[in-house]
């Protein structure tokens, strides 16, 4: 096995798997699947908007305290949260990097210099980048409170309303769950094939499964706005 030269060290199993393309494709399609988890308990968790304000808030405290007395006070959270940002770091460092791969393996490099990525690729990427700046908005509307226009600590309800009584907020999470749902319908398909999920006959199902998870999800996100948009919550 070779030298590592920067450390005269063996490089670890770990260490080998991350710098070879199928590892970096595990690693996305392992973190991918971990977030795609968060996300259908997350949407099923915001449809208790519907049971009104007192079910939802009295929801989101119970958040805090999952786990106690064995573990402390938002313990659990933190916990969730770090899971969570470890995923959306693997998840992006890899994509980065396997697109550096892919433009610098491109043999028509040197003939076609302007030939572009295809279709589902440029989509991916794309995607990927709206996602990451509206967890990030959407982190500072309803954890940090910091852009919401009610920012009542304690009160998600009346903050999710107030971010949805407002043109952008509506335009914002829209957006965000359209790009959601086609970065689900394609990720999904090909964590499976990485994943070696994939097998002739099964290939149907594994598709229609992708399309009915993000069909799931991004109904299930939009129904808030919208409910919000057309009086149904208030
Ligand atoms: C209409 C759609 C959505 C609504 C109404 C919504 C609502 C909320 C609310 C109220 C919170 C704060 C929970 C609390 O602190 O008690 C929250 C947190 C969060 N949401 Fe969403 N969410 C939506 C979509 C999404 C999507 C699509 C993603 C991911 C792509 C996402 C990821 C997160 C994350 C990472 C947190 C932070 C948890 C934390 O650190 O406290 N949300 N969401």
């Amino acid at each position: 096995m070779a030298l590592d030269t920067r450390t005269d060290r063996r490089p670890s199993f770990a260490g080998l798997l991350w710098r070879s393309t199928v590892g970096k494709k595990a690693a996305m399609a392992v973190s991918g699947i971990v977030m795609l988890l968060y996300l259908v308990v997350h949407m099923l968790g915001n449809l208790k908007i519907f049971f009104g304000a007192a079910d939802f808030n009295a929801y989101a405290g119970w958040l805090r305290t999952i786990g106690e007395p064995f573990l402390h006070h938002e313990w659990f959270l933190w916990i969730a949260r770090l899971v969570l940002l470890a995923a959306v770091v693997t998840h992006a460092v890899a994509a980065y990097q396997l697109s550096r791969r892919d433009i610098a393996a491109r043999p028509a490099r040197y003939a076609h210099p302007r030939r572009r990525a295809s279709y589902a690729t440029r989509t991916m990427r794309w995607g990927g980048v709206i996602l990451g700046l509206f967890i990030v908005w959407h982190i500072l509307d309803l954890t940090t409170l910091t852009v919401n226009p009610r920012a009542e600590a304690g009160h998600p309800y009346e903050n999710v309303v107030a971010t949805f009584s407002t043109w952008y907020g509506n335009v914002v999470y829209i957006v965000a769950m359209l790009a959601l749902g086609l970065h689900i319908r394609h990720g999904f398909w090909s964590a499976a094939q990485t994943l070696g999920a994939n097998r002739p006959g099964r290939d149907r199902l594994l598709k229609q499964l992708a399309n009915l998870l993000a069909a799931a999800l991004t109904l299930g996100f939009i129904a808030v706005p919208v409910s919000v948009m057309t009086g149904v919550v208030s």
